[in-house]
Protein backbone atom coordinates (compact mmCIF):
# COMPACT_ATOMS: atom_id res chain seq x y z
CA UNK A 1 0.00 0.00 0.00
CA UNK A 2 1.17 3.22 -0.74
CA UNK A 3 0.85 5.92 2.02
CA UNK A 4 1.91 9.42 2.87
CA UNK A 5 2.55 10.15 5.98
CA UNK A 6 2.11 13.68 6.52
CA UNK A 7 3.74 15.23 9.57
CA UNK A 8 2.29 18.38 11.44
CA UNK A 9 4.55 20.97 13.34
CA UNK A 10 3.97 19.83 16.86
CA UNK A 11 6.40 18.07 19.32
CA UNK A 12 3.91 15.07 19.12
CA UNK A 13 6.02 14.81 15.81
CA UNK A 14 8.93 12.83 17.48
CA UNK A 15 6.74 9.78 18.46
CA UNK A 16 5.23 9.99 14.53
CA UNK A 17 8.79 8.27 13.66
CA UNK A 18 7.67 5.22 15.27
CA UNK A 19 4.07 5.48 13.90
CA UNK A 20 6.56 5.52 10.30
CA UNK A 21 8.29 2.42 11.42
CA UNK A 22 5.33 0.49 12.14
CA UNK A 23 4.05 1.37 8.42
CA UNK A 24 7.70 0.16 6.64
CA UNK A 25 7.66 -3.18 8.94
CA UNK A 26 3.96 -4.19 7.61
CA UNK A 27 5.39 -3.73 4.26
CA UNK A 28 3.88 -0.19 3.17
CA UNK A 29 5.61 1.86 0.51
CA UNK A 30 5.81 5.63 2.80
CA UNK A 31 6.38 8.74 1.69
CA UNK A 32 6.95 12.01 4.29
CA UNK A 33 6.04 14.91 3.92
CA UNK A 34 6.44 17.19 6.97
CA UNK A 35 5.18 21.04 7.38
CA UNK A 36 7.79 23.44 7.37
CA UNK A 37 7.18 23.54 11.16
CA UNK A 38 7.28 19.83 11.69
CA UNK A 39 11.15 20.10 10.64
CA UNK A 40 11.56 22.27 13.41
CA UNK A 41 11.13 18.87 15.47
CA UNK A 42 12.07 16.21 13.86
CA UNK A 43 14.97 16.64 10.94
CA UNK A 44 14.20 15.70 7.35
CA UNK A 45 17.29 13.10 7.56
CA UNK A 46 15.58 11.54 10.22
CA UNK A 47 12.20 11.18 7.63
CA UNK A 48 14.15 9.76 4.53
CA UNK A 49 16.16 7.44 6.36
CA UNK A 50 13.25 5.70 8.11
CA UNK A 51 11.23 5.90 5.01
CA UNK A 52 13.74 5.39 2.69
CA UNK A 53 12.38 7.90 0.15
CA UNK A 54 12.89 11.47 -0.34
CA UNK A 55 11.53 13.88 1.67
CA UNK A 56 10.17 16.86 0.97
CA UNK A 57 7.70 19.90 1.61
CA UNK A 58 8.17 22.04 -1.32
CA UNK A 59 5.95 22.04 -4.74
CA UNK A 60 8.68 23.23 -6.82
CA UNK A 61 11.07 20.25 -5.83
CA UNK A 62 11.39 17.89 -8.86
CA UNK A 63 9.00 19.79 -10.65
CA UNK A 64 9.39 17.68 -13.46
CA UNK A 65 7.75 14.84 -11.58
CA UNK A 66 4.49 16.91 -10.68
CA UNK A 67 4.54 15.62 -6.60
CA UNK A 68 1.86 17.86 -5.51
CA UNK A 69 -0.58 15.80 -8.34
CA UNK A 70 1.26 12.61 -8.40
CA UNK A 71 1.61 12.14 -4.70
CA UNK A 72 -2.24 12.58 -3.90
CA UNK A 73 -3.38 10.67 -6.70
CA UNK A 74 -0.88 7.79 -5.70
CA UNK A 75 -1.43 7.39 -2.43
CA UNK A 76 -3.77 4.34 -1.17
CA UNK A 77 -4.14 5.99 2.30
CA UNK A 78 -3.10 9.75 3.72
CA UNK A 79 -2.15 10.13 7.71
CA UNK A 80 -1.43 13.28 9.09
CA UNK A 81 0.13 13.11 12.28
CA UNK A 82 0.53 15.27 14.42
CA UNK A 83 -2.68 17.23 12.75
CA UNK A 84 -2.21 20.87 14.44
CA UNK A 85 -5.06 23.21 14.95
CA UNK A 86 -3.08 25.04 12.02
CA UNK A 87 -2.89 21.49 10.16
CA UNK A 88 -6.60 21.26 10.53
CA UNK A 89 -7.74 24.61 9.88
CA UNK A 90 -5.72 24.59 6.65
CA UNK A 91 -7.75 20.90 5.32
CA UNK A 92 -10.59 22.53 6.45
CA UNK A 93 -10.59 25.35 4.24
CA UNK A 94 -8.64 23.65 1.03
CA UNK A 95 -5.66 25.86 1.44
CA UNK A 96 -2.88 25.04 -0.76
CA UNK A 97 -0.04 26.59 0.36
CA UNK A 98 2.48 23.51 0.29
CA UNK A 99 3.08 19.90 -0.97
CA UNK A 100 1.32 18.52 1.88
CA UNK A 101 -1.56 20.60 1.76
CA UNK A 102 -1.61 20.44 -2.40
CA UNK A 103 -1.31 16.74 -1.37
CA UNK A 104 -4.58 16.62 0.76
CA UNK A 105 -6.67 18.02 -2.25
CA UNK A 106 -5.56 15.67 -4.76
CA UNK A 107 -6.08 12.43 -2.03
CA UNK A 108 -8.80 9.78 -3.43
CA UNK A 109 -8.22 7.57 -1.02
CA UNK A 110 -9.10 7.36 2.76
CA UNK A 111 -7.80 10.59 5.13
CA UNK A 112 -6.64 10.32 8.85
CA UNK A 113 -6.01 13.07 11.14
CA UNK A 114 -4.23 12.32 14.31
CA UNK A 115 -4.90 15.58 16.61
CA UNK A 116 -2.50 16.94 19.05
CA UNK A 117 -2.61 20.26 20.74
CA UNK A 118 -3.28 21.63 24.06
CA UNK A 119 -6.46 21.08 25.21
CA UNK A 120 -7.65 24.46 24.52
CA UNK A 121 -7.27 24.72 21.01
CA UNK A 122 -8.49 21.16 20.76
CA UNK A 123 -12.08 22.65 22.50
CA UNK A 124 -11.97 25.84 20.60
CA UNK A 125 -14.94 26.44 18.71
CA UNK A 126 -12.52 27.24 15.61
CA UNK A 127 -10.72 23.01 15.93
CA UNK A 128 -14.07 21.99 16.56
CA UNK A 129 -15.76 23.38 13.40
CA UNK A 130 -12.56 22.32 11.22
CA UNK A 131 -13.01 18.93 12.55
CA UNK A 132 -16.65 18.62 11.50
CA UNK A 133 -15.86 19.97 8.46
CA UNK A 134 -13.39 17.43 8.07
CA UNK A 135 -15.52 14.32 8.97
CA UNK A 136 -18.51 15.89 7.30
CA UNK A 137 -16.56 15.30 4.30
CA UNK A 138 -15.83 11.75 4.95
CA UNK A 139 -12.10 11.87 6.56
CA UNK A 140 -11.66 10.57 9.48
CA UNK A 141 -10.46 12.74 12.98
CA UNK A 142 -9.55 10.63 16.12
CA UNK A 143 -10.35 12.03 19.21
CA UNK A 144 -7.12 12.90 20.61
CA UNK A 145 -5.74 10.89 23.84
CA UNK A 146 -5.77 13.08 27.68
CA UNK A 147 -2.99 13.19 29.89
CA UNK A 148 0.06 14.81 30.43
CA UNK A 149 0.41 17.27 27.80
CA UNK A 150 3.67 19.20 26.88
CA UNK A 151 4.03 21.43 29.79
CA UNK A 152 2.37 20.76 32.92
CA UNK A 153 -1.28 20.50 31.40
CA UNK A 154 -3.41 17.63 31.67
CA UNK A 155 -6.16 16.76 29.55
CA UNK A 156 -7.49 15.80 25.82
CA UNK A 157 -4.92 16.48 23.12
CA UNK A 158 -2.13 14.61 23.18
CA UNK A 159 -1.45 12.16 20.56
CA UNK A 160 -2.97 8.69 20.33
CA UNK A 161 -0.08 6.20 20.40
CA UNK A 162 1.58 5.11 17.28
CA UNK A 163 0.28 1.72 17.60
CA UNK A 164 -3.60 3.01 18.02
CA UNK A 165 -3.04 5.25 14.94
CA UNK A 166 -1.71 2.68 13.03
CA UNK A 167 -4.76 0.24 14.36
CA UNK A 168 -7.11 2.87 13.21
CA UNK A 169 -5.45 3.59 9.62
CA UNK A 170 -5.45 -0.25 9.06
CA UNK A 171 -9.42 -0.25 10.25
CA UNK A 172 -10.16 2.71 8.11
CA UNK A 173 -8.70 1.22 4.76
CA UNK A 174 -10.87 -2.22 5.23
CA UNK A 175 -13.71 0.12 5.35
CA UNK A 176 -14.52 0.11 8.88
CA UNK A 177 -16.83 2.49 10.30
CA UNK A 178 -15.93 1.95 13.55
CA UNK A 179 -12.43 3.29 12.87
CA UNK A 180 -12.93 5.14 15.97
CA UNK A 181 -10.69 4.02 18.61
CA UNK A 182 -13.16 2.27 21.24
CA UNK A 183 -11.26 3.63 24.76
CA UNK A 184 -10.44 7.47 22.85
CA UNK A 185 -10.88 9.76 25.31
CA UNK A 186 -11.25 7.65 28.30
CA UNK A 187 -8.83 6.93 31.64
CA UNK A 188 -7.99 3.52 32.54
CA UNK A 189 -6.45 2.45 35.60
CA UNK A 190 -5.37 -1.36 35.59
CA UNK A 191 -3.88 -2.79 38.91
CA UNK A 192 -0.92 -5.79 38.00
CA UNK A 193 1.37 -7.65 39.42
CA UNK A 194 1.28 -9.38 43.00
CA UNK A 195 1.50 -7.32 46.12
CA UNK A 196 4.61 -8.08 48.99
CA UNK A 197 3.96 -8.07 52.16
CA UNK A 198 6.89 -6.97 54.69
CA UNK A 199 7.52 -9.73 57.68
CA UNK A 200 10.79 -7.77 58.37
CA UNK A 201 13.27 -5.31 56.58
CA UNK A 202 13.98 -8.24 54.25
CA UNK A 203 11.43 -11.14 53.80
CA UNK A 204 7.82 -10.63 52.52
CA UNK A 205 5.19 -12.99 51.82
CA UNK A 206 4.06 -12.64 48.47
CA UNK A 207 2.40 -14.65 45.27
CA UNK A 208 3.34 -15.79 41.85
CA UNK A 209 1.79 -13.21 39.75
CA UNK A 210 3.89 -12.29 36.92
CA UNK A 211 1.74 -8.80 35.94
CA UNK A 212 2.04 -9.96 32.09
CA UNK A 213 -1.95 -10.25 32.23
CA UNK A 214 -1.86 -6.60 33.58
CA UNK A 215 0.77 -5.16 31.14
CA UNK A 216 -0.93 -6.69 28.24
CA UNK A 217 -4.30 -5.43 29.26
CA UNK A 218 -2.69 -1.98 29.81
CA UNK A 219 -1.06 -2.13 26.00
CA UNK A 220 -4.37 -3.21 24.57
CA UNK A 221 -6.01 -0.23 26.66
CA UNK A 222 -3.65 2.52 25.37
CA UNK A 223 -4.09 1.26 21.60
CA UNK A 224 -7.78 1.63 22.30
CA UNK A 225 -6.81 5.29 22.61
CA UNK A 226 -7.00 5.00 26.50
CA UNK A 227 -4.86 7.37 28.89
CA UNK A 228 -3.98 4.20 31.08
CA UNK A 229 -2.74 4.12 34.46
CA UNK A 230 -0.78 1.49 35.35
CA UNK A 231 -0.82 0.72 39.41
CA UNK A 232 2.20 -1.65 39.54
CA UNK A 233 2.98 -4.08 42.37
CA UNK A 234 5.81 -6.84 41.68
CA UNK A 235 5.79 -7.60 38.39
CA UNK A 236 8.21 -9.82 36.52
CA UNK A 237 8.06 -7.78 33.27
CA UNK A 238 8.94 -4.20 32.40
CA UNK A 239 6.00 -1.64 32.43
CA UNK A 240 5.04 -1.23 28.60
CA UNK A 241 5.87 2.69 27.10
CA UNK A 242 2.65 5.52 27.13
CA UNK A 243 1.39 4.46 30.09
CA UNK A 244 1.74 6.33 33.39
CA UNK A 245 3.20 3.89 36.39
CA UNK A 246 2.71 4.30 39.81
CA UNK A 247 4.83 1.56 41.75
CA UNK A 248 3.40 0.27 44.64
CA UNK A 249 4.42 -2.64 47.22
CA UNK A 250 1.62 -3.66 49.34
CA UNK A 251 -2.11 -3.80 49.61
CA UNK A 252 -2.15 -0.58 51.76
CA UNK A 253 -0.46 1.06 49.21
CA UNK A 254 -2.35 -0.20 46.41
CA UNK A 255 -5.31 0.66 48.20
CA UNK A 256 -4.58 4.04 48.19
CA UNK A 257 -3.15 4.60 44.76
CA UNK A 258 -6.43 2.57 43.47
CA UNK A 259 -8.69 4.76 45.43
CA UNK A 260 -6.99 8.25 44.19
CA UNK A 261 -6.51 6.75 40.63
CA UNK A 262 -10.29 5.95 40.38
CA UNK A 263 -11.86 9.62 40.79
CA UNK A 264 -11.34 10.70 37.77
CA UNK A 265 -11.25 7.16 36.18
CA UNK A 266 -13.64 5.84 33.47
CA UNK A 267 -12.49 2.28 33.45
CA UNK A 268 -10.93 0.67 36.60
CA UNK A 269 -9.44 -2.96 36.24
CA UNK A 270 -8.08 -4.92 39.62
CA UNK A 271 -5.85 -7.18 37.75
CA UNK A 272 -3.16 -7.37 40.35
CA UNK A 273 -3.18 -10.28 43.08
CA UNK A 274 -4.00 -8.89 46.34
CA UNK A 275 -2.53 -10.49 48.97
CA UNK A 276 -6.01 -11.09 51.27
CA UNK A 277 -3.75 -10.97 54.49
CA UNK A 278 -0.68 -9.43 56.07
CA UNK A 279 1.07 -10.23 58.80
CA UNK A 280 0.18 -8.23 61.79
CA UNK A 281 3.63 -6.82 62.96
CA UNK A 282 6.37 -5.76 60.76
CA UNK A 283 9.69 -6.24 62.53
CA UNK A 284 11.59 -2.94 62.27
CA UNK A 285 14.98 -5.56 62.25
CA UNK A 286 15.84 -9.14 60.40
CA UNK A 287 14.02 -11.61 62.68
CA UNK A 288 16.65 -14.02 64.01
CA UNK A 289 16.44 -17.47 64.39
CA UNK A 290 17.47 -18.63 67.59
CA UNK A 291 17.48 -22.13 69.19
CA UNK A 292 16.81 -21.23 72.26
CA UNK A 293 13.31 -19.58 71.44
CA UNK A 294 10.25 -21.80 70.09
CA UNK A 295 9.12 -21.56 66.20
CA UNK A 296 8.02 -18.38 65.58
CA UNK A 297 4.31 -17.79 64.71
CA UNK A 298 3.24 -15.30 62.32
CA UNK A 299 0.04 -13.64 62.72
CA UNK A 300 -2.34 -12.19 59.80
CA UNK A 301 -4.59 -10.03 59.80
CA UNK A 302 -7.08 -9.36 56.64
CA UNK A 303 -6.07 -6.56 53.95
CA UNK A 304 -9.44 -4.80 52.65
CA UNK A 305 -11.12 -6.00 49.94
CA UNK A 306 -9.73 -2.50 47.41
CA UNK A 307 -12.46 -4.12 44.56
CA UNK A 308 -15.44 -4.40 47.15
CA UNK A 309 -14.41 -0.57 48.32
CA UNK A 310 -13.78 0.64 44.33
CA UNK A 311 -17.48 -0.38 43.69
CA UNK A 312 -18.64 0.71 46.76
CA UNK A 313 -17.25 4.43 45.83
CA UNK A 314 -18.47 4.29 42.72
CA UNK A 315 -21.62 3.54 43.98
CA UNK A 316 -21.99 6.32 46.59
CA UNK A 317 -20.88 8.78 43.94
CA UNK A 318 -17.65 9.44 45.10
CA UNK A 319 -15.66 7.73 42.16
CA UNK A 320 -16.06 7.96 38.88
CA UNK A 321 -16.26 11.03 36.17
CA UNK A 322 -19.56 12.36 36.95
CA UNK A 323 -21.56 11.75 34.17
CA UNK A 324 -20.79 8.46 32.62
CA UNK A 325 -20.76 6.21 36.01
CA UNK A 326 -17.73 3.93 36.11
CA UNK A 327 -17.19 0.61 34.73
CA UNK A 328 -15.50 -1.78 37.36
CA UNK A 329 -13.60 -4.99 36.35
CA UNK A 330 -12.95 -7.71 38.49
CA UNK A 331 -10.72 -10.73 38.20
CA UNK A 332 -10.92 -13.84 39.89
CA UNK A 333 -9.12 -17.24 39.88
CA UNK A 334 -11.36 -20.33 40.42
CA UNK A 335 -11.85 -24.11 40.79
CA UNK A 336 -14.65 -26.28 40.66
CA UNK A 337 -15.54 -28.64 43.76
CA UNK A 338 -18.24 -31.20 44.58
CA UNK A 339 -20.29 -28.30 45.84
CA UNK A 340 -20.65 -26.25 42.95
CA UNK A 341 -18.57 -26.05 39.37
CA UNK A 342 -16.40 -22.97 38.49
CA UNK A 343 -18.88 -20.27 36.78
CA UNK A 344 -21.41 -21.01 39.86
CA UNK A 345 -18.58 -19.70 42.22
CA UNK A 346 -17.72 -16.89 40.14
CA UNK A 347 -21.32 -15.88 39.49
CA UNK A 348 -21.40 -16.09 43.32
CA UNK A 349 -18.55 -13.81 43.69
CA UNK A 350 -19.71 -11.75 40.83
CA UNK A 351 -23.21 -10.61 42.81
CA UNK A 352 -20.78 -10.15 45.96
CA UNK A 353 -18.11 -8.15 44.91
CA UNK A 354 -20.72 -5.84 42.73
CA UNK A 355 -18.40 -5.23 39.95
CA UNK A 356 -19.67 -4.59 36.30
CA UNK A 357 -17.13 -7.56 34.80
CA UNK A 358 -15.63 -10.71 35.83
CA UNK A 359 -12.92 -12.31 34.45
CA UNK A 360 -12.74 -15.55 35.62
CA UNK A 361 -9.33 -17.86 35.27
CA UNK A 362 -10.52 -21.29 36.01
CA UNK A 363 -7.16 -22.11 38.16
CA UNK A 364 -6.86 -26.80 37.61
CA UNK A 365 -3.70 -28.52 36.97
CA UNK A 366 -3.14 -26.07 34.20
CA UNK A 367 -1.84 -23.33 36.25
CA UNK A 368 -2.11 -19.21 35.02
CA UNK A 369 0.98 -17.29 36.54
CA UNK A 370 3.66 -16.64 34.67
CA UNK A 371 2.20 -18.37 31.58
CA UNK A 372 2.03 -16.37 27.99
CA UNK A 373 -0.95 -18.08 27.55
CA UNK A 374 -4.70 -18.01 29.25
CA UNK A 375 -8.24 -19.07 28.60
CA UNK A 376 -11.05 -16.55 30.62
CA UNK A 377 -14.66 -16.30 30.83
CA UNK A 378 -15.69 -13.29 31.05
CA UNK A 379 -19.28 -12.52 33.13
CA UNK A 380 -21.16 -9.80 33.25
CA UNK A 381 -23.37 -8.15 36.11
CA UNK A 382 -26.09 -6.90 33.51
CA UNK A 383 -26.60 -10.65 33.07
CA UNK A 384 -25.45 -11.03 29.37
CA UNK A 385 -24.15 -13.78 28.26
CA UNK A 386 -20.92 -15.20 29.72
CA UNK A 387 -18.60 -14.75 26.72
CA UNK A 388 -15.07 -17.15 26.86
CA UNK A 389 -11.71 -15.91 25.44
CA UNK A 390 -8.19 -17.67 24.70
CA UNK A 391 -4.82 -17.79 23.37
CA UNK A 392 -1.93 -15.30 24.30
CA UNK A 393 -2.17 -12.94 27.30
CA UNK A 394 -2.55 -10.53 24.54
CA UNK A 395 -5.51 -11.72 22.62
CA UNK A 396 -7.53 -12.50 26.02
CA UNK A 397 -6.39 -8.72 26.42
CA UNK A 398 -7.64 -7.29 23.05
CA UNK A 399 -10.97 -9.59 24.06
CA UNK A 400 -11.60 -8.23 27.38
CA UNK A 401 -10.64 -4.09 26.47
CA UNK A 402 -12.96 -4.18 23.37
CA UNK A 403 -15.66 -6.03 25.99
CA UNK A 404 -15.26 -2.58 27.89
CA UNK A 405 -15.22 -0.36 24.73
CA UNK A 406 -18.89 -2.32 24.21
CA UNK A 407 -20.14 -1.68 27.69
CA UNK A 408 -19.05 1.60 28.38
CA UNK A 409 -20.88 2.21 25.15
CA UNK A 410 -24.11 1.00 26.88
CA UNK A 411 -26.63 3.63 27.98
CA UNK A 412 -27.71 1.48 31.00
CA UNK A 413 -26.21 3.48 34.19
CA UNK A 414 -24.14 1.45 36.76
CA UNK A 415 -24.37 1.58 40.08
N1 LIG B 1 -8.92 -8.02 45.26
C1 LIG B 1 -8.90 -6.79 45.86
N2 LIG B 1 -8.51 -6.66 47.16
C2 LIG B 1 -8.14 -7.75 47.88
C3 LIG B 1 -8.18 -9.02 47.28
C4 LIG B 1 -8.56 -9.12 45.96
O1 LIG B 1 -9.24 -5.81 45.21
N3 LIG B 1 -7.77 -7.58 49.13
C5 LIG B 1 -9.38 -8.13 43.86
C6 LIG B 1 -8.40 -8.74 42.90
O2 LIG B 1 -7.58 -7.78 42.27
C7 LIG B 1 -9.33 -9.40 41.90
C8 LIG B 1 -10.47 -9.88 42.77
O3 LIG B 1 -10.48 -8.99 43.87
O4 LIG B 1 -9.85 -8.50 40.96
C9 LIG B 1 -10.24 -11.27 43.25
O5 LIG B 1 -11.12 -11.54 44.27
P1 LIG B 1 -10.79 -12.48 45.51
O6 LIG B 1 -11.90 -12.33 46.46
O7 LIG B 1 -9.41 -12.31 45.99
O8 LIG B 1 -10.93 -13.81 44.86
P2 LIG B 1 -9.92 -14.89 44.49
O9 LIG B 1 -8.52 -14.35 44.42
O10 LIG B 1 -10.45 -15.47 43.25
O11 LIG B 1 -9.97 -15.91 45.68
P3 LIG B 1 -10.91 -16.17 46.95
O12 LIG B 1 -12.30 -16.25 46.46
O13 LIG B 1 -10.38 -17.44 47.44
O14 LIG B 1 -10.67 -15.04 47.89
Amino acid sequence: MRIVLGVGGGIAAYKVASLLRLFTEAGHHVTVIPTEAATRFVGTATWEALSGNPVSNSVFDDVHQVNHVRLGHEADLVVIAPATADLLAKAATGQAGDLLTNTLLMAHGPVLFAPAMHTEMWQHPATRANVETLRGRGAAVLEPASGRLTGSDSGPGRLPEPDAIFDAAMALVHGQTDFQLPLAGKTVTISAGGTREPLDPVRFLGNRSSGKQGVALAVAARNAGATVRLLSAHMEVPPPPGVDVVNVETALQLREAALAAAVDSDVVIMSAAVADFRPADISDTKIKKRDDTADPVITLVRNPDILQELVERRNQGIAGPAAGGQLIVGFAAETGDQHGDVLAYAEAKLQRKGCDLLVVNHVGSDKVFGKDTNSVVILARSGSEPQEASGTKADVSAAIISRIGFELNQVSPRA
